[in-house]
């Protein structure tokens, strides 16, 4: 069956990284138990409070050098070099743990802590540094820069793309994500609409585990290398 394979979408979720040592969002202890969503992760809370955010999103790029990919992560890269067909990487993850990992092609549906978003003339730089000293844009100058990362209440990088794949992978595989979040929750559906299997592994059943033709239940650092193992065996 996994021979037939041509065409393969996977979803990545912040489970994928928490055995590097990056918070997740929802589990115990989790990033939204600490800081509340509507203060840190919207255009308005960034009005009201644009320190309170620039030194959030400043503290978790700088969070990214503590810590490295693990198993999941390079497996995923193993992947992309050995499958003899097409694949697409969409990560929900704004940290840079796929490509440190080897992934050479990565869709990062909620942007990166990495990027920065000029207000002004609304370019994207890579960055490494913090923000909150209002730093001047690469490009124009203006000291506008905002963390690029979706907030909510605005729409996620790529959708179209993502779609037009969804609609003719014969796989879709969703890792280390709650499924509480759309349109990202949705796309197992999308996929099984259009003919595609779907697969689960997530460290328990997450909330749309129902919708998938199968689900596979323990960490990523070893259900996905596993899985790579069978897919290209
Ligand atoms: P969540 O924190 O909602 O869910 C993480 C999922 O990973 C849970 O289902 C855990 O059971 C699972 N998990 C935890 N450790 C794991 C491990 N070692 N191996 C496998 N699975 C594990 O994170 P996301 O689903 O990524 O959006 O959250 C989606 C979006 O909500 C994020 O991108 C972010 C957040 O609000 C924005 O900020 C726009």
């Amino acid at each position: 069956m996994i021979d037939q394979t041509k065409s393969i979408v996977i979803l990545t979720g912040a489970g994928i990284s928490a055995e590097s040592g990056i918070d997740t969002f929802r589990d115990a202890g989790g990033l939204w138990e600490q800081h509340k969503v509507e203060d840190v992760a919207t255009p308005e809370g960034f009005a009201r409070d644009p320190d309170l955010v620039l030194g959030f999103y400043d503290m978790r790029r700088a969070a990214l050098e503590q810590v490295e990919p693990n198993a999941a992560h390079r497996a995923l890269a193993r992947l992309e070099r050995e499958f003899d067909g097409d694949l697409l990487l969409i990560t929900q993850n704004v940290d840079d743990l796929h490509e440190r990992g080897g992934s050479g092609q990565v869709l990062h549906m909620h942007g990166e802590l990495k990027s920065a978003l000029c207000l002004s003339c609304e370019m994207r730089s890579p960055w490494n540094a913090p923000m909150i000293d209002r730093p001047q844009c690469p490009i124009c100058q203006a000291p506008s820069l905002r963390p690029d990362v979706v907030w909510f209440g605005e729409m996620p990088y790529q959708m179209e793309r993502i779609y037009t794949a969804l609609s003719g992978c014969d796989l879709f595989v969703s890792i280390g994500t709650s499924g509480a979040v759309y349109p990202a929750a949705g796309f197992v559906q999308e996929a099984r609409a259009s003919g595609a299997r779907t697969l689960e592994l997530n460290l328990e059943p997450s909330e749309g585990s129902h919708h998938f033709t199968q689900s596979r239940h323990g960490p990523a650092s070893v259900l996905v290398p596993q899985w790579v193992d069978q897919t290209l065996d």
